[in-house]
């Protein structure tokens, strides 16, 4: 492009998930939680009004912000920071703390916005392979960088590291270590205390998964004031609108509704998993709203995903090193993983 930076250049663009105009289609390849959200949400929008449309929204979202500190135990509101969606923090993330040129660390395979922000950014990410079993090496312990991500569960694979080796990670990395909790609802445990005991610890949530609201770009960053008055100076002035701030405070006063929602979530998780293990599928235990099912045989995996496409079930395939043998699937409710199931079983046994 003539009139482009140099830097864009080697830049692809991430490729987001297939959105279907078809409503029928059964939409399991972007990890949206097949639940509504709370109807708290829609009436505290629908309560907003006018006026909220003519003014500008609170340039930092305090009453939100504050909801959050009181919900996840946190010293005051100034630990935490709202953004449109948690990629709009993850990219305030490496424009705050990363000079151009200067490295950022990441395992691999995680999630692919991440390399894509950096070489957006003009810094390097280093990309250290996960073991057979998507736990960190030895060798990721021994990289520095000026800032580590770190998605607990990570994603494809769903799996969680030991929250013994986030401490020993936040102890001993030089630089910032943000752990992206964008699935932590549907697991076992959380790093949500890290902060507190770290210096250098980030947790970054997202309201698009557990609380069912991707569509109203919600995230959140929790860390030190020292961290999160980086954070403000960066920022866009208005990055939340008024409407996502109403919804996120709806969504968080309403944790209840969200937890009921993320149990039945986990209760087919278990269910899809046992289906998919006993055709043949291998499946790392997750601690997510997906399954990485990796399948040897033929079809290739590759094949399945299309097959499947055709028939209206839409899965995520990722043509990329290691995963080509793999199809990440979204757990839907048990109806939609039924359908799921059902195709496989006909298209497997081919
Ligand atoms: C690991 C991980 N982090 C962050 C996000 C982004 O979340 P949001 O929808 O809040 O931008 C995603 C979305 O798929 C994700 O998979």
């Amino acid at each position: 492009m003539k009139y482009g930076r140099k830097i864009l250049e080697a830049v692809t663009g991430y490729v987001p998930g297939e959105q279907p105009v078809d409503l029928n289609v059964i939409k399991l390849n972007t990890n949206e939680n097949p639940y509504s959200p709370s109807p708290r949400v829609v009436e505290a929008m629908r309560a907003l009004g006018i006026e909220a449309l003519r003014r500008y929204p609170d340039p930092s979202a305090s009453a939100f912000r504050q909801e959050c500190a009181k919900r996840y135990g946190l010293p005051g509101t100034d630990w935490v920071i709202a953004g449109n969606g948690m990629d709009e923090l993850l990219s305030l993330v490496i424009r705050t703390f990363v000079d151009p040129d200067e490295k950022v660390l990441a395992p691999y395979p995680t999630y692919s916005l991440y390399d894509v922000l950096c070489k957006l950014h003009g810094c390097e990410m280093i990309s250290v392979d996960l073991d057979g079993h998507f736990q960190l090496p030895e060798r990721f312990y021994e990289t520095p960088a000026k800032l580590c991500l770190l998605a607990r569960p990570n994603a494809p694979s769903g799996v969680s590291v030991p929250r013994v080796d986030v401490e020993r990670l936040c102890q001993g990395f030089p630089g910032i270590v943000v752990i992206d909790e964008a699935y932590v609802d549907f697991g076992d445990d959380h790093c949500m205390d890290f902060p507190a005991r770290f210096e250098n610890a980030v947790v970054m949530r997202t309201f698009s998964k557990s609380f069912s609201l991707a569509g109203m770009r919600i995230g959140i960053a929790v860390a030190r004031p020292e961290i999160i008055n980086e954070f403000m100076k960066v920022k866009d002035s208005y990055n939340m609108s008024a409407f996502s701030e109403a919804a996120a405070l709806a969504a968080v006063k309403d944790y209840g509704y969200m937890r009921d929602n993320v149990e039945r979530v986990r209760a087919t998780r278990g269910r899809l998993h046992t289906a998919l293990a006993a055709m043949g599928f291998d499946i790392p235990e997750s601690q997510s709203n997906f399954l990485l099912a990796r399948w040897d045989g033929t079809p290739t995996a590759r094949e399945i995903f299309e097959t499947l496409r055709d028939r209206g079930i839409y899965v995520r395939y990722f043509a990329l090193r290691g995963l080509e043998n793999a199809l990440r699937i979204t757990v839907g409710t048990d109806e939609q993983c039924g359908a799921l199931v059902h195709a496989l079983a006909e298209i497997v046994r081919k």
